[in-house]
């Protein structure tokens, strides 16, 4: 039968790091793969989590199976970290691999729960359409950002969601959005949440990069302001780039509702679908989250480790912008922008003349990752990008 079905293109990321990695110039630079790296272009694995996984392999007595939810310690931890106990809503989670694990579940239990539509803001993550169509939901889209001014498309935005209904549901993105970076202010995110509170409409809010926009707890203001105005609310929280974990499949979807016994149906339906899918998460990178936010010394390594991370981020940010500040008068919106991505304003032609002829590789949306970007480099890559920027 397998020869009936039609064969899938390669996913573009992916496809980009072959061509990449068979580029032979040595002054080649990778702007496209979404990983964090250093000033030598490497992904670390943090100290936090060498010690953490020592400590692991030193005490743990068993891999019997976890509970069907997952770690329970973990999931408590994580949401506090997320949540800081500051909405007063009841929320019941499970772990998942990655959040990418977690997005599916929450597009299974909306498709479950009969969800209208589900609303994503354009541009988004790229698998967010294929997550979310893989479970037959019907998705519909909303303007968020402008790339040839680099601006948030607001009246458009809050336009799309005031004419939305009870049973939709509207992903948002927690902070350092992806592809944009473009930060919603606090008074974006005080409009949203009464938006959202008026229109009655269920927020899934996708957390993958806590940590590396403003700071630990300023990349959740918006979350839990929209928190606090929903009836009910997912939220999808990714461990992979807080901590550095990217293949450990670290994650975990909760499910938010004014009182327990909601929660904990959600819950419930979560757990079964979990269980008739892949049945349970992997627990190791789970387990190091774990080590790592219930002991006071080693959050105190991770969170110095996440701030020189962020702040590798901003200054990368300052230096690009400058250097570009003399020929494109939007330069200093990069400045702005938070997190790891910028969307530039190219198009497919410009980005294939960009690789070409100067081994300056990104994905074709446009899109930039500032961490692949080393000090040295920013003069060149500025110079090279100023021509097409106008
Ligand atoms: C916006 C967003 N959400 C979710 C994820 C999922 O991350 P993972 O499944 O690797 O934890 C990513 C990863 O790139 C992302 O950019």
């Amino acid at each position: 039968m397998f020869d009936t079905l039609a064969s899938q293109p390669n996913d573009p990321l992916l496809a980009l790091i072959g061509l990449y990695n068979s580029d032979k110039r040595a002054d080649k630079i990778d702007l496209g793969v979404g990983v964090y790296r250093d000033d030598q272009g490497r992904t670390p694995v943090l100290k936090a989590v060498k010690e953490a996984e020592k400590q692991l392999l030193a005490t743990q007595e068993s891999k019997s199976y976890v509970a069907p939810e997952g770690d329970r310690q973990f999931l408590d931890l994580l949401w506090h970290l997320v949540e800081g106990g500051q909405t007063g809503r009841f929320a019941a989670g499970v772990q998942t691999p990655g959040g990418s694990g977690a997005l599916r579940l929450a597009s299974d239990l909306l498709a479950r729960a009969g969800a209208r539509r589900l609303l994503l803001g354009v541009p988004t993550w790229p698998n967010h359409p294929g997550i979310f169509g893989a479970t037959g939901l019907n998705v519909e889209t909303y303007p968020f950002f402008d790339v040839p001014t680099q601006s948030i498309r607001f009246a458009g935005m809050i336009k799309a969601l005031s004419g939305a209904q009870k049973g939709d549901a509207v992903l948002l993105h927690a902070s350092c959005h992806n592809p944009t970076g473009a930060p919603l202010s606090a008074a974006q995110w005080d409009d949203l949440a009464a938006v959202i509170a008026e229109r009655k409409l269920i927020p899934l809010i996708d957390s993958a990069y806590q940590g590396f926009g403003e700071g630990i707890e300023e990349d959740v203001y918006g979350l839990r302001k929209v928190l606090r105005a929903a009836d009910e609310a997912l939220v999808a929280v990714s461990c992979s780039k807080s901590f550095g974990i990217y293949r450990e499949r670290t994650g975990a979807i909760f499910a938010v509702a004014g009182d327990a016994r909601t929660a904990e149906i959600a819950r419930s339906n979560l757990v079964t679908m979990a269980r008739t899918s892949y049945s349970m998460p992997p627990d190791h990178g789970a387990a190091v989250v774990r080590t790592i936010l219930s002991s006071e010394e080693l959050r105190r390594v991770w969170m110095e480790e996440l701030d020189s991370m962020r702040n590798r981020l901003n200054g990368l940010r300052r230096e690009l912008s400058a250097a570009l500040a003399d020929s494109w008068q939007l330069a200093p919106q990069i400045d702005e922008q938070e997190g790891m991505f910028s969307l530039l304003p190219l198009d497919q032609a410009d980005v294939l003349k960009l690789r070409e002829e100067h081994g300056l590789y990104m994905p074709t949306s446009g899109r930039i990752n500032i961490a692949g970007l080393k000090s040295a480099d920013i003069g060149r890559v500025a110079e090279i990008l100023k021509p097409l920027l106008r």
